[in-house]
């Protein structure tokens, strides 16, 4: 069985990421354009935690607010509402000292590729090296290498009149990675490049994310490049409509496949669960539920066992596999029954609403979970 080999408190650790390993850490993130009467909202509580190292892409229609969230991440716009933290750093409020600091650390590639035309390929990626302050000596081997790297080694002296459009666009990724940044936030970094070239990129960016813990947020329509992805984020109307942590995904599901509850989901839904469930430990002992109390969460045991308790008289156990919480949230009553860790216990929780809508969009949930209740009484 998959949770025998997985150890589940590795994965508590790796999906709980500690503030301090977040480079992006936005909550609550409005936005709007405009004012008075034509102030508009564009973003609507946004909610994004990306982890150092970490390679997200950002898809959804023309105007969903992918370019304006970046560009808020990015310092080029000032947060107006909502806590965002970038590299540790509040943005909301932060002094102009700080933001210069930031924006330091973070490499932009832009759709529009505004190259200097009267420069060469090599001076406009010298002069984001000169504004950084990158000593030349130091500059000039690493401005030669990266745009070789990128396939312009023939071209580094030509200006941009001279390159095709792929190529200008390559010289302006250059421009970006130049400093070694920690964040780089690219708009459609891919979108005039052939599949050659676009790989090319996406292959430095996922070098840059595992030799340098480089954190990569890629907004593009361009799917030849998703399997870089460890994170698929999607925006609609200004909303964030799904963020699907990969790798998580994939193992959760997994997981689910072997719990009878889960198993008869479609993949769609199990992926859906996946996406939403967390896992929690509780140590031996500890109070999980408490009879008497209203619920919000519904538990389906990953290892270990719970005492189940009515007043105060321990009725049964339950081991893996087993779910309890279901009760109270489908009656919206109290709960009726308290539930302890008998040994350390790790369980899998969904929250009340999103146990409601997993129940909406699955009959086949909710028939199983009915049937499993009533077999156990
Ligand atoms: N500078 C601006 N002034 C006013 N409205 C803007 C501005 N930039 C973008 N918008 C509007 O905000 C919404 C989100 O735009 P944007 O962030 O560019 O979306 P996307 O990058 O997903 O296409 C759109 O409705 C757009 O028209
Ligand atoms: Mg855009």
């Amino acid at each position: 069985m998959i949770t025998d080999s997985l150890d589940l408190d590795d994965l508590i650790a790796r999906w709980n990421p500690s503030p301090s390993d977040l480079s992006i850490n936005a909550v609550g993130v409005n936005h709007y354009y405009g004012e008075g009467e034509t102030r508009k909202q564009v973003l609507f509580g946004n909610r994004l935690q990306v982890r150092r190292g970490e390679i997200v892409i950002m898809t959804g229609p023309s105007g969903s607010g992918k370019t304006t969230l970046l560009t808020l991440i990015g310092t080029l716009r000032k947060v107006q509402e909502g806590s965002l933290k970038v590299l540790g750093e509040e943005l909301l409020g932060a002094a102009p000292t700080t933001v210069a600091q930031l924006r330091k650390q973070i490499g932009f590639i832009f759709q529009a590729h505004n190259l200097f035309e009267s420069l060469t390929a090599y001076q406009n990626v010298s002069m984001a090296t000169e504004l950084l302050g990158i000593p030349p000596v130091e500059a000039k081997p690493r401005i030669v290498e990266t745009l070789t790297r990128l396939g312009l080694g023939q071209r580094i002296h030509y200006k941009p009149r001279s390159l095709s459009g792929g190529q200008k666009q390559r010289v302006a990724v250059a421009r970006g990675i130049i400093h070694r940044p920690q964040l780089i936030l690219a708009d459609e970094p891919t979108a005039a490049l052939d599949a050659e070239s676009g790989r090319e990129v996406v292959t430095i960016f996922q070098e840059m994310a595992r030799n340098d813990g480089c954190t990569i947020v890629i907004v593009t329509h361009d799917n030849r490049i998703l399997d870089v992805a460890d994170r698929i984020v999607s925006m609609v109307d200004g909303h964030i409509r799904t963020n699907v942590l990969i790798e998580r995904n994939a193992i959760m599901c997994r997981i689910l496949n072997e719990f009878d509850i889960f198993r008869s989901l479609t993949p769609q839904a199990i992926s859906q669960v996946a996406d939403k469930l967390s896992l929690r430990k509780y140590l031996a002992g500890e109070e999980i539920i408490r009879q008497g109390e209203m619920g919000d969460e519904f538990f389906v045991i990953g290892a270990g066992e719970v005492d189940i308790e009515i007043d105060g008289i321990r009725v049964n156990t339950l081991g893996k596999g087993a779910f309890f919480g279901e009760v109270s949230l489908i009656k919206h009553q109290p709960r009726n029954a308290t539930v302890r860790a008998k040994s350390n216990v790790t369980c899998f929780i969904l929250s009340k609403d999103d146990f409601q809508s997993v129940m909406d969009n699955s009959q086949t949930f909710e028939q199983e979970l009915r049937n499993a209740i009533f077999a156990r009484q």
